[in-house]
């Protein structure tokens, strides 16, 4: 029983971990994404276009990071500066709405 209760609070605190990680409205998050153009690279409907990425199908939380990376400059990759600019533009609240919209695509 004890075991249980503790397995259940564990469970919970990463729900609630989950939830920090990319706490976005996936509504403002589609707003930000025509704003910004981001299928003008991505491909219309972000399932990525020859040299450019997709973002569909990939985690909420990796694409939070990502951008943070880009714009914090951390992630080096030889394509991050065609992508810096992008995300240069974007609050911590942009790209958690950006990242839930994105997580949330099949
Ligand atoms: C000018 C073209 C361009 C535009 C516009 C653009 N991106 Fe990108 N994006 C790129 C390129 C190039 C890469 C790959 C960078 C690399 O290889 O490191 C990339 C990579 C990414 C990645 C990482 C993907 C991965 O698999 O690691 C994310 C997330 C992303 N872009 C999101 C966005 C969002 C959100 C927008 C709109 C706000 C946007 N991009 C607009 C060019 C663009």
């Amino acid at each position: 029983m004890q075991m249980w209760s503790k397995l259940t609070i564990g469970l919970l605190g990463l729900a609630a971990a989950g939830n920090v990680m990319a706490a976005g409205n996936a509504e403002n998050g589609k707003k930000l994404a025509q704003q910004y153009v981001c299928f003008s690279c991505h491909g219309q409907d972000f399932k990525g276009m020859g040299t450019f990425p997709p973002l569909v199908g990939k985690d909420a939380a990796y694409i939070q990071a990502q951008l943070k990376a880009f714009k914090s400059g951390e992630r080096k990759t030889p394509m991050a500066g065609v992508m810096k600019p992008n995300a240069d533009k974007l609050s911590d609240q942009d790209m958690a709405d950006l990242a839930t919209y994105f997580g949330g695509m099949k």
